[in-house]
């Protein structure tokens, strides 16, 4: 079976094929992503509207380029499955309408996807794992742990209760006026600097030793740029401090669930798991504990289709497919 993934949730626009004949396996064809990251740039964050005027534009040509660099044409595809939420409604609904448009004129089945599901079964794309495991989703837009059962059984046992901690990296390279998006920026300046100069808080949540919280530590670092203790520190030394403390704050509650639910693999996945330290540290405090972590490729950890198209390929392979009057929704539920 050929799968065309599309992913619109957010920022990035995305297409995939996905060439499968048994759940979670499958060999990627191809997957193209057109990032956003120039338009945003210049107001520090995503503008929504800026960002599903621009899905409209890049929609067709990423689907084209998908088909071609997997060597097929439209009339090769055997299903799609595309992002139905969560994420942003305006871009949500570009993909989710093309997808439509496509599963009608070609009469082939489609899914609606949780992005979600997509980014906890990403790992599959690249490797064979046993059910269950852990997944700790950490992204722009999400921070949370999940126990994955089964296909379509998946327990949120951990989430934050403010922030996302990409969110916190990229408010905090913004208020150090560094750039956008940060999480990339204050990775690469850590390794210049020395964590230990600056101490900054560690929150945890009370009473729920499996949440998040990652407003105080932005917060934290604001209160410090203003200080007087302020004056003549090294940037990279405050970036390589803020790093540290957050790559804490996500392995404490990480370890804590893989204990509680006696899982011996964790999947780290989301943007954030791209940041170098946090791979290097959660992969020795797992292996401390006979644990092991599984980070699929930079490009799986991000948003992509080819996730979208795996997250579908369990339904489709059974023979399900969605009406096509689904909406998007923004706080789609897994
Ligand atoms: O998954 P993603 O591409 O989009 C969503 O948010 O869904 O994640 C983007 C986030 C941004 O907040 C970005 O700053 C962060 O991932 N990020 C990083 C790194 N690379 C990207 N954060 C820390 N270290 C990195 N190396
Ligand atoms: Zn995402």
């Amino acid at each position: 079976m050929l799968i065309l993934g599309i992913e619109s949730s957010c920022d990035d626009s995305a297409a995939a094929v996905l060439q499968t004949e048994h759940p979670g396996q499958g060999v990627v064809r191809s997957s193209v992503v057109a990032n956003q990251d120039d338009i945003h740039r210049a107001f520090g964050g995503i503008v929504p509207e800026l960002a599903s005027r621009n899905h409209v534009v890049a929609i067709t040509p990423i689907v084209q380029r998908a088909l071609e660099s997997a060597g097929c044409q439209l009339g090769d595809i055997d299903a799609i499955a595309v992002t139905r939420g969560p994420g942003l409604v305006g871009s949500l609904l570009v993909g989710l309408m093309y997808a439509k448009g496509l599963a009608h004129s070609l009469e082939v089945p489609m899914v609606g996807i949780n992005h979600l599901e997509g980014h906890l079964l990403a790992p599959l794309l690249e490797h064979r794992l046993t059910m269950p495991f852990l997944a700790l989703v950490v992204s722009g837009g999400h921070t949370a742990l999940f126990v994955v059962e089964d296909f379509g059984r998946y327990r949120e046992v951990g989430r934050t209760r403010d922030d996302a901690a990409g969110e916190a990296f990229d408010k905090v390279a913004k208020m150090m006026a560094l750039g956008y998006p940060g999480g990339k920026i204050i990775d690469e300046m850590s390794r210049r600097g020395n964590h230990k100069r600056i101490r900054l808080p560690r929150a945890r949540v009370k009473g729920a030793p499996l949440d998040f919280s990652f407003s105080g530590i932005k917060t934290a670092v604001a209160t410090f740029l203003r200080s007087e203790a302020a004056v003549g520190v090294a940037a990279e030394d405050l970036a390589a401090s803020f790093q540290e403390t957050v790559v804490e704050m996500l392995i404490r509650p990480t370890l804590a669930a893989a204990r509680q639910f006696n899982v011996s693999t964790i999947v780290l996945t989301g943007g954030v798991a791209a940041n170098t330290r946090l791979r290097e540290r959660l992969t020795q405090a797992a292996a401390d504990e006979g644990r092991r972590v599984v980070a699929p490729s930079l490009k799986y950890c991000t948003d992509n289709a080819a996730m979208i198209a795996m997250a579908g390929s369990w339904r489709l392979l059974r023979g399900e497919r969605d009406p096509l009057d689904i909406d998007a929704e923004a706080n789609l539920p897994l």
